[in-house]
């Protein structure tokens, strides 16, 4: 991990919507964040907070109008010059709905379409979509020429983020692209894109509104509300603050809130578990300790 330089740097970030019109909103109105290469982060926030249009300002999809600004790998996004597809490709975006990003018929021509237009030769195109389907765990073989639409909503988010891996990028955003997905594939995804974090230095941003999924992923979170950073720190800081979170409209993990729970009632000293196997390690604590 490269500590000395961000390779994500937003500075009081401001953004409007139909500036200048009746219709006008004030999306953001101070977003500072830094992020690093090679981490995993977490931006969480009430719906309406800002965090679409937020990660949208990542990889050009909005530039920076307004006050403020968002640097990345070295390069200011208000600068009219910048190479918008090199860009594109370095930072690759899944959005929320999978299925506003597959447009192509078939699977794999879905998947091979960024690679392609980047101009790679045939080969390593299918090389590339080959790869990417194994990393979210589609079959190449099985999935590459299913009709798009008849795929689940997990398969069809799996392909979506298997188009934006073939390009390579360097940073992997995904805007709650693992809602709505069943719980065991969507903890097989998570897993799959921890292991791209762990194996190959992926620079993940997870944005989320389950504090669990967050826990579980993240080593570091950035708190939105009303447009504005309004907290952030380690996972297990963050979610050592529960009444600031519920003021944001955000809660801590269930088995973080019941440990905490356990503390209120004067059981433990105050402690913040952040996953399922650090609050079983407390709750076996208790009953140890009263039992003798
Ligand atoms: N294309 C758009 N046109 C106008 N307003 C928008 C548009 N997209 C988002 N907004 C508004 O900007 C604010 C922030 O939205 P968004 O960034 O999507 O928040 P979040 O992703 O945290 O739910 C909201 O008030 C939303 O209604
Ligand atoms: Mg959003």
């Amino acid at each position: 991990m490269d500590a000395g330089r961000p390779i994500i740097q937003v500075n009081d970030l401001h953004h409007r919507y139909l500036r200048g019109t009746p219709l006008e909103v004030v999306a953001l109105k101070g977003v500072t964040m830094e992020i690093y290469e090679g981490e995993m982060v977490g931006i969480i926030g009430r719906s309406g907070a800002g965090k679409s249009t937020l990660v949208q300002h990542f990889n050009g999809l909005i530039r920076p109008r307004e006050r403020g600004k968002v640097i990345v790998d070295g390069e200011d996004l208000a600068d009219p010059d910048i190479d918008i597809r090199a860009l594109r490709q370095k930072v690759g975006l899944v959005f929320q709905y999978p299925e506003q990003q597959l447009f192509e018929r078939f699977v794999g021509d879905d998947i091979a379409f960024g690679p392609l237009k980047m101009g790679l030769p045939m080969e390593e195109v299918r090389e590339r979509v080959r790869e990417a389907m194994e990393m979210v765990g589609l079959d190449f073989g099985r999935f590459k020429d299913r009709y798009t639409f008849t795929l689940s909503g997990g398969e069809m988010r799996r392909a979506a983020i298997a188009g934006v891996l073939a390009l390579r990028p360097k940073i992997l955003i995904l805007d709650e692209s693992t809602s709505g997905v069943d719980p065991r594939s969507r903890k097989d995804l998570l897993g799959r894109i921890d292991a791209l974090h762990r194996e190959r230095g992926l620079t993940v941003i997870f944005v989320s509104s389950s504090m669990e999924d967050v826990a579980e992923l993240v080593d570091r979170v950035y708190v939105i509300d009303d447009g504005r950073t309004v907290m952030s720190g380690t996972t297990r800081e963050v979610f050592s603050r529960p009444e600031e979170l519920i003021r944001y409209g955000l809660g801590v993990p269930q088995v973080t809130e019941i440990v905490h729970e356990l503390a209120r009632r004067g059981k433990i000293p105050f402690t913040t578990v952040v996953n399922v196997q650090e609050g079983k390690e407390v709750v076996w604590k208790i009953l140890n300790s009263s039992a003798t």
